[in-house]
């Protein structure tokens, strides 16, 4: 199927707008990933398990859906989406290791450092992370102006003020327990920021949007990465490790906070619940434009993994 554009996307149905920018990610990314033949052809490769192994790829769905809100362009959405799964593929890799989750599945299969080794593993995040950065400055992506911002954005999301922030946190946390605004920090920075940003590079890949328009869509953007989290959460304790393609019951065994163990299943279920109806509230403003926020929203609520 051919890639989605702003005059044809209304006509797909979500599950087959989702299938094409799934597919289109997934070229993008095996395109911009060096060739495992190539020196270091060890570091290439696990570069490339890490990345090309079936995420559900919901940042880069999240950027191809602010987008629709500003009619951007599909190559532009293609590399911004690339770079924050990037991101978040790195994010993966080292979340897993011995000295954090000590995880030995991830995406259905074996961690990368349990495939590969501690060493790689780490240089592997590191490298994904810099050939995020290297991909939004190239060239002939979008003017120089919008990609600083971007770089700036996409930075600031990563690092100790976002995501890199909220998982020393949770290392920190670890046997602790966290009231509900500590624990909505952890989250907010753990998951939230990179789930922002995405919105937001989404955002900045079209025309620009009114002062109106770009708060609540950063409102939506924060209460919908809060929902991610939450969501991923409940299902550790819920679903088993085959459905979730990654280790089953970890918080628990490992004495993570987490909403369900601040609140309860029940109550945790309730929170997803009204952070999805906050998140949907704040789309109001773009009417039939914010289509497929709505169901992206409707999909990271009920997700079964
Ligand atoms: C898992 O993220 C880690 C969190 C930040 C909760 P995803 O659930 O998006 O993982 P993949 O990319 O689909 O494997
Ligand atoms: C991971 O949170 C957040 C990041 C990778 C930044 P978790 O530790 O809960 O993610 P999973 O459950 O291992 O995917
Ligand atoms: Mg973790
Ligand atoms: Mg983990
Ligand atoms: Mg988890």
């Amino acid at each position: 199927m051919s890639p989605p554009t702003s005059s044809n996307v209304g006509a797909l149905s979500f599950a087959d707008w989702m299938r094409s920018v799934q597919a289109q990610v997934e070229a993008s990314l095996a395109r911009c990933l060096p060739p495992g033949e190539a020196i270091p052809a060890r570091l290439h490769q696990a570069m490339r398990y890490a990345t090309l192994n079936g995420g559900k790829r919901v940042r880069p769905l999240l950027v191809f859906a602010a987008g629709e809100l500003s009619n951007a362009p599909n190559a532009r959405l293609e590399v911004a989406a690339s770079a924050v799964e990037l991101i978040h593929s790195y994010s993966l890799v080292h979340d897993d290791l011995p000295c954090m989750d000590d995880d030995v599945l991830r995406r259905g299969r074996p961690t990368c450092h349990v495939e590969y080794d501690e060493a790689t593993a780490l240089l592997v995040g590191d490298s994904l992370q810099s050939l995020a950065f290297d991909l939004l400055a190239r060239e002939d992506f979008a003017d120089c102006t919008r990609q600083l911002e971007m770089v700036r954005l996409l930075g600031h999301a990563s690092g100790s003020c976002g995501m890199a922030g909220g998982q020393s946190i949770d290392l920190e946390a670890v046997g602790q327990c966290l009231n509900q605004p500590e624990l909505e920090l952890m989250h907010a920075l753990k998951t939230g920021a990179l789930i922002r940003a995405a919105v937001q590079l989404g955002g900045l890949c079209g025309e620009a949007l009114s002062a109106a328009e770009r708060d609540s869509l950063d409102r939506f953007a924060k209460r919908v990465g809060l929902l991610f989290q939450v969501v991923d959460d409940i299902l550790d304790c819920t679903a088993n490790s085959v459905t979730l393609g990654k280790t089953a019951g970890k918080d628990a065994a490992a004495e993570k906070p987490t909403y369900v163990s601040l609140l309860g299943l029940e109550r945790a279920r309730e929170l997803a619940a009204d952070l999805r109806g906050q998140a949907l509230a704040a789309l109001t403003i773009f009417a039939a434009r914010g289509q497929r926020l709505v169901e992206l929203t409707d999909f990271m609520t009920q997700r079964k993994f």
